[in-house]
């Protein structure tokens, strides 16, 4: 057995108890009132790199959340250079009443471990850094030269860590990238997802007369901007969810019959799917799986709406204001800008001259995807079958990490995504958790990716 696995073994306690630590910080990046959390959570992280061997670590401020640096870049002569991104905020907790035990005083149930950000990513991040120190423990160095990125600011969609990378290209120049901060496709079976979608996030703003009026005196007489609000989102798709913004499929990328075969092979249970959710069946555009329409096609989707009275009894009015929030995920070669232009322009093409329609819409990042020839995903196969015993199964991946794409177009790196969650983790959900052995098999599997990465 390599040493460095023998030391994970012996550490595991210690690992368990940091990453504790690690989950009690509050760090919900998108709620101002968390700031010094986010702070001493970087803190921590800094402190934590600097205990397991990485150098040059720092704290870098940015216009928002800080970013976490750190290096260590004295491996022998030929050895690569990997940048290893993370994030260590997390997601807003409410509905807190849902939650069994309280998101922030993590608890172990069932193997696992129970707190917001476990899977997404604090606990996927740890693996990196805990794998470093079991190298530097078992051989004062790394077979390969390391960079690390965690930054503040991924669920908050802020764009800092965009601007720092452009800027900051020669620092950050590596071989390869890579990320945990991905699921499996199942329990048991080790996964490397090989692409990502972008998103395009709108929101929408339909006012109408100045103040809430009665809808008796004034109903009949004037346009009501919940009902307009409520037909111009239903002009967005059709009944079968293909979406009716003129352009929004220009330019994609249609699978491979290679990438359909793979698909098919992977053990998905349409029924088991949806019972899970409890749902009937499956939505979606015609000709295409659900996976195939999750993970390569585009979707358009209500994220929320708000307007008018829903509290208790009757209050008969027409709301002076509705609005609605989108998300539309995106494929290759769909661009976030592009697409923003589109809807923008869409909503406001149907907008009725009977009230006003304000658009925003924002690019929140593009799709990516990870030649599957890339030695990096040779590997990280490698390391998986070592850890796990198994050989990894590849599969894309519906969600959006924003950074990947400009690791690709910014520092010329192909970004390797070798996550340790699992499809039950509920990640932004009430009741995060994060399977314990695959925390712990997860810091082998990075640790072999290391060494396996200078082979
Ligand atoms: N870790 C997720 C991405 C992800 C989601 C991976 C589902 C695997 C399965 C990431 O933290 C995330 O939540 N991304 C956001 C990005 C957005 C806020 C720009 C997303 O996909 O909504
Ligand atoms: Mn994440
Ligand atoms: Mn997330």
């Amino acid at each position: 057995m390599q040493k460095y696995i023998e030391i994970i073994e012996q550490d595991k306690n210690r690992h368990l108890n940091e990453l504790i630590e690690f989950l009690k910080f509050p760090s919900i990046s998108s709620q101002s009132e968390h700031k010094p959390d986010m702070e001493n959570c970087a803190s921590w992280l800094v402190n934590n790199l600097n205990n397991s061997g990485i150098k040059n670590t720092k704290i870098i401020p940015t216009h928002g959340h800080s970013i976490v640096y750190g290096e260590w870049l004295e491996a022998c002569k030929d050895a690569p250079t990997i940048l290893i991104y993370g994030h260590y905020d997390v997601q807003p907790v409410d509905p807190v009443e849902l939650w069994t035990s309280k998101p922030f005083e993590p608890e172990i149930r069932n193997g696992k471990i129970w707190a917001r950000g476990t899977a997404d990513d604090k606990g996927q991040l740890f693996c990196h850094v805990k794998a470093i120190e079991s190298h530097f423990k078992a051989n004062g160095k790394l077979p390969v030269n390391v960079k690390i990125l965690f930054e503040g600011e991924e669920e908050a969609m802020e764009s800092h860590l965009d601007d720092f990378i452009i800027q900051n290209a020669k620092l950050l120049s590596c071989d390869t990238a890579v990320i945990s901060d991905t699921e499996w496709f199942t329990e048991g079976l080790p996964t490397i997802c090989y692409g990502l979608r972008g998103i395009t996030l709108a929101e929408v703003t339909v006012t109408g007369p100045n103040r809430d009026v009665h809808s008796g005196s004034f109903g009949g007489g004037i346009d009501n901007p919940l009902n307009v609000l409520c037909w111009m989102v239903t002009q967005l798709r059709d009944r079968y969810g293909r979406i009716r913004v003129p352009g929004f499929y220009d330019n994609i990328v249609e699978l491979t019959d290679e990438e359909r075969e793979a698909f098919k092979l992977l053990p998905y249970d349409e029924k088991l799917y949806c019972e899970d959710l409890g749902i009937n069946s499956v939505f979606g555009e015609i000709g295409y799986s659900t996976l195939e329409r999750v993970w390569a096609r585009p979707s358009l989707d209500l994220n929320g709406i708000v307007g008018g009275y829903t509290g208790e009894g009757a209050k008969t009015i027409i709301p002076s204001k509705a609005s609605a929030k989108i998300s539309m995920r995106l494929v290759p070669n769909q661009e976030p800008e592009d697409i923003a232009n589109k809807i923008e322009f869409y909503l406001k093409l149907i907008a009725p001259p009977t009230v006003k329609v304000e658009v925003i819409a924002k690019a929140g990042g593009k799709p990516v995807l990870t030649p599957l020839n890339d030695p990096a995903i040779k590997a990280a196969s490698r390391a998986l079958k070592l850890a796990f015993g198994k050989e990894p199964v590849f599969m894309r991946e519906g969600g959006s990490i924003p950074v990947a794409e400009l690791f690709q177009s910014v520092l010329k790196a192909n970004t390797i995504f070798i996550g340790f969650g699992l499809p039950t983790d509920n990640i932004h959900s009430p009741n995060e958790n994060f399977d314990l052995n695959n925390f712990y098999n997860g810091i082998k599997a990075i640790a072999y990716f290391l060494d396996e990465s200078s082979k």
